[in-house]
């Protein structure tokens, strides 16, 4: 594991319980890594099973109680479930990470009406359902939401017309139930990640330009890893923390600064 993590206090979450969709594999998996990292009782879900069953037990071997289900986050049932399930079996949620997210590059004129829908329902659609489902959990621990954006979201990016409405409306989101759910002590916040090594959205992505145009253009001149991602996530829901909502925290590298969404 990165030296990052070692500089993380393990016993940060020690005994709360974090949820996270699209666990499975990603920036999410490395963010679900850090919760187990630092103590927490840690639940993921996604879509596809064989990838669940492999990271839970990645989250096991780092010594956390980890369980998965299967739920995609377009299906308000399915969630619910889960996280009744994460409660039975670890108490209340006081962390949820709405990571799950879908994409494709392909030009505007080229997205069909079921495509765009179809990114719309997963990102935007996905991350109020996971917010709402868990709303009575994390009113009973004050406990905060992290939603994942990215740079689509403020800045408009060839073949991303889809996935940067739909992120640019999870950081509106955001800040509404901010708004809203301060009086409950639930803070909420985005994460915006630049491009992260190792990740399918970056594979998927760059594939016109080449991975190599992208790390030239980050300023910090390097990818970023899963743990730089799961470090700000690890402290965003922590008391270190306590005072952030509302807020997008972007950890990108300088990427966003020369104008480039991902
Ligand atoms: C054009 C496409 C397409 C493509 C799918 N569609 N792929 N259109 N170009 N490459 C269209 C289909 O033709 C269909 O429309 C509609 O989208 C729905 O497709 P399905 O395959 O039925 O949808 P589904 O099985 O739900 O899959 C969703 C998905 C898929 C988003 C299309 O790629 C997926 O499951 N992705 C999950 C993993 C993923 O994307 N990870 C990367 C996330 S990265 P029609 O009209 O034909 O019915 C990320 C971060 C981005 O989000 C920012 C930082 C990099």
């Amino acid at each position: 594991m990165p030296e990052l993590l070692d500089l993380l206090s393990s016993s940060l979450h020690r005994g709360s319980t974090v949820f996270v969709t699209g666990g499975g594999s990603g920036i999410n998996l490395g963010i679900a890594e850090t919760f187990a990292r630092t103590g927490a009782k840690v639940a993921i879900c996604g879509r596809t099973e064989d990838k669940l069953v492999a990271a839970t037990a990645r989250l096991r071997d780092l010594g956390a109680d980890a369980l998965y289900a299967v739920a995609d986050v377009r299906d308000h049932d399915a969630l619910t479930a889960a996280l009744a399930l994460t409660e039975s079996r670890f108490g209340p949620v006081s962390a949820v990470i709405a990571g799950a997210a879908g994409n494709f590059n392909a030009p505007a004129e080229k997205i069909s009406a079921n495509g765009f829908k179809t990114v719309i329902d997963i990102d935007l659609l996905g991350s109020f359902n996971t917010a709402h489902a868990a709303f009575a959990q994390l009113a009973e621990t004050s406990g905060s939401i992290l939603f994942v954006s990215a740079g689509q979201a403020y800045c408009p990016t060839p073949n991303q017309a889809h996935a940067g409405a739909a992120k640019a409306g999870i950081e509106n989101l955001m800040k509404n139930l901010a708004l809203e759910w301060g009086q409950y002590g639930i803070r909420v916040n985005t994460v915006v990640p630049g491009p992260i090594a190792g990740t399918e959205g970056v594979e998927r992505l760059s594939a016109e330009v080449g991975a190599e145009q992208w790390r030239q253009a980050v300023p910090l001149g390097r990818f970023g890893t899963t743990a730089d991602i799961g470090v700000m996530a690890a402290i965003l829901a922590s008391p270190l923390g306590g005072y952030v909502t509302g807020s997008q925290i972007v950890v990108d590298g300088g990427f966003g600064l020369a104008g480039f969404g991902m």
